[in-house]
C-alpha cells in the first residue's frame, strides 16, 4: 500500500526503516523521505509508527508473562 503518493513510500518502505533502527515519526520520514513534500502523508505515517510500537509492546508483554 503506498502510504506517501509525492514519494511513493509503500507501508513496506516504513516497516522496512523501523526493522533498520528508525524509532520515531521523524526518523521514519527521514529515512523513507515520506512527509517530505506536501505532508499530507504524515498521519498515516504517525499510525503506521503507533502500531508498530504497540506491536513491540504486547511482544515484550507476552514475552514478560511466560518467564
Ligand atoms: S503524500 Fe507524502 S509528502 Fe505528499
Amino acid at each position: 500500500m503506498i502510504v506517501c503518493q509525492c514519494r511513493v513510500v509503500t507501508d513496506r518502505d516504513v516497516d522496512a526503516a523501523l526493522a533498520d533502527g528508525a524509532r520515531s515519526v521523524g526518523a521514519v520520514c527521514r529515512s523513507t523521505g515520506a512527509a517530505q513534500d506536501c505532508g499530507s502523508c504524515i498521519f498515516s505515517v504517525k499510525a503506521l509508527v503507533q502500531q508498530h510500537h504497540e506491536r513491540e509492546c504486547a511482544h515484550l508483554r507476552a514475552d514478560g508473562a511466560a518467564s
